[in-house]
């Protein structure tokens, strides 16, 4: 009989843990996959990425037919009308076709899934739904949940004061949406509430939005948002939220101290950030101890100190982000599996997919200025021929290059599909691009991408069409 129950057990089936069970049965591990969620997928695929992204696309169509954004197109709508429960009813599908396919791929491979609340006994042995399991490696991939604001009741149920999970299906679109945080969540959200009608309010405790992004990006984003009718309150900190009947009362102050005043609200969004899940996970049994953000700490190949248990995802340091998690499950798997895997966690894009898109990838010049010297280059979407052709031109490309070694230590976009352009940025800076290789490389025409040649070029200033 073999020692364990399995060569490998993963904690978490969101895009960390699913996908570190299928690269380790691909590997020829006997691997078995624990969640306490009635579906697969994680955080991303059920409440996260997925609805999020099917929701930000159907309000983004309905804003265009409804706004009269499209006239100038020669393309005139009458009677636009908004069916919300078949926009979320649309949403609920794609996440279904999404975690279900999760589950066929499981099965593909041979991964057994095991559905329950998995606790640590020891090293080697976990109980999940009263069974206890043992494997000779466990991987812990439990991500991550919302962040509470103390004193701050969320009833997603209720549906007044709610977090990301309950501003994905709010029954009706609220006439005033607070958004608390200025971050990814409060903005990609916001953005699906106000183009479907609703007054925006984002509260932001720092002087700016999305905080960790390039300054420039930061200033020109939030100048956007403010064009496209949010009220962005940077600077300002929320001391109570009150809920009488229907309506909130949120009340703030600058964050500096100073006289309180008081937003009415019909539905108030906390998205203030996100904590690592290691609650109930019984750590303590096996000598684990969080680090001050509550995170995991591992090596460079995600062991833990404790022999044969590793970490990855949103449980560990790092960008709470769905690719680096799936990056650091294959990572785990192949070196499990006696392989050398590897995430180069200098090149990890982000992207926030407002309209338009804001993406990013490597150090801001802030940073990178701190490290040396560096040079810059800057182009506008306003002077790329198919943002203009298309007549969607807002936003730029920014190029960061260290001054000596012309090394891309950074890349900054903001245009419409800014998400699909940081992957040609990411993919230079993995093979230690200098700007001159992305300006000498040729890019189709007209293409958004040549916004990023351009910018290049301007690193050595000698863009073209400029
Ligand atoms: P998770 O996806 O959080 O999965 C962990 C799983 O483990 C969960 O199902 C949890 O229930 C389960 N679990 C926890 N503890 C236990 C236990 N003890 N036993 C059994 N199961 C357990 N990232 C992007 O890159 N792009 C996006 O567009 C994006 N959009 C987002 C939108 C929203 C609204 C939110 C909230 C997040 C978004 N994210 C996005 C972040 C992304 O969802 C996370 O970075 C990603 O899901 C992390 O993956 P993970 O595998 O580490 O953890
Ligand atoms: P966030 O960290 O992006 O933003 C939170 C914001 O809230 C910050 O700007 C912070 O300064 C502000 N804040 C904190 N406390 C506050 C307070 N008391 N009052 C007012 N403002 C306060 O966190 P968010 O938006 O909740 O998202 C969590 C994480 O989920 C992200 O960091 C990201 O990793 C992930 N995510 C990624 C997405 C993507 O990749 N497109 C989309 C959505 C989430």
């Amino acid at each position: 009989m073999a020692e364990y129950d399995y060569d490998v057990l993963v904690i978490g089936a969101g895009p960390g843990g699913y996908v570190a069970a299928i690269r380790a049965a691909q590997l020829g591990l006997k691997t078995a996959c624990a969640d306490s969620r009635d579906t697969l997928g994680g955080t991303c695929l059920n409440v996260g990425c997925i609805p999020s992204k099917a929701l930000l696309n159907a309000s983004h169509y309905f804003e265009e037919a409804s706004s009269g954004a499209l006239v100038k197109h020669g393309i005139k709508f009458s009677g636009v009308e908004l069916d919300l429960p078949t926009m979320l009813g649309d949403k609920d599908e794609a996440v279904k076709g999404l975690t279900s396919g999760i589950e066929f791929l499981f099965k593909k491979n041979k991964v057994e899934w095991l559905k329950g609340l998995a606790t640590f006994k020891d090293a080697h042995s976990v109980e999940v739904a009263g069974k206890t399991v043992t494997a000779k490696n466990i991987v812990i991939a439990t991500g991550s949940s919302v962040t509470q604001l103390p004193g701050i009741d969320v009833d997603n149920d209720k549906g007044i004061v709610v977090d990301s999970t309950g501003a994905l299906a709010l029954p009706k679109v609220p006439e005033h949406l607070v958004v608390i945080g200025g971050g990814v969540i409060g903005l990609e959200l916001g953005s699906v509430w106000k183009r479907l009608g609703a007054k925006v309010t984002v509260v932001e405790y720092l002087d700016q939005i999305l905080p960790g992004m390039d300054g420039d990006v930061r200033k020109e984003a939030a100048k956007i948002f403010k064009k496209q009718g949010f009220d962005i309150k940077t600077s300002t900190k929320v001391t109570g939220v009150s809920v009488s009947g229907s309506k909130a009362t949120v009340s703030v102050e600058p964050a500096a101290g100073g006289e309180a005043t008081m937003i009415e609200a019909d539905v108030v969004l906390v998205a203030i950030g996100r904590k690592p899940n290691t609650d109930g996970l019984g750590l303590d049994k096996i000598g684990i101890e969080v680090n001050k953000r509550g995170q995991i700490e591992t090596d460079h190949d995600f062991a833990t100190k404790v022999d044969g248990v590793w970490a990855i995802g949103d449980v560990i340091p790092g960008p709470m982000l769905a690719h680096k998690a799936e990056d650091e499950g294959v990572a785990v798997a192949e070196n499990i599996a006696g392989l050398t895997g590897i995430v180069n966690h200098d090149v990890i894009p982000s992207v926030v997919y407002t309209h338009p898109e804001i993406a990013g990838v490597g150090l801001t010049e802030e940073q990178a200025k701190e490290r040396g010297s560096v040079k810059t280059g800057k182009f506008p979407m306003m002077a790329n021929s198919r943002a203009k052709a298309i007549r969607d031109t807002e936003g730029f490309v920014k190029v960061i290059a260290d001054a000596e070694t012309d090394k891309v230590l950074g890349v900054w976009i903001i245009a419409s599909p800014a998400g699909d352009m940081i992957a040609q940025a990411a993919q230079a800076m993995e093979f230690g691009a200098s700007s001159e290789d992305i300006a000498y490389t040729c890019h189709a025409h007209p293409t958004h991408a040549e916004a990023l040649k351009e910018a290049s070029m301007a690193v050595q200033g000698k863009p073209i069409h400029m």
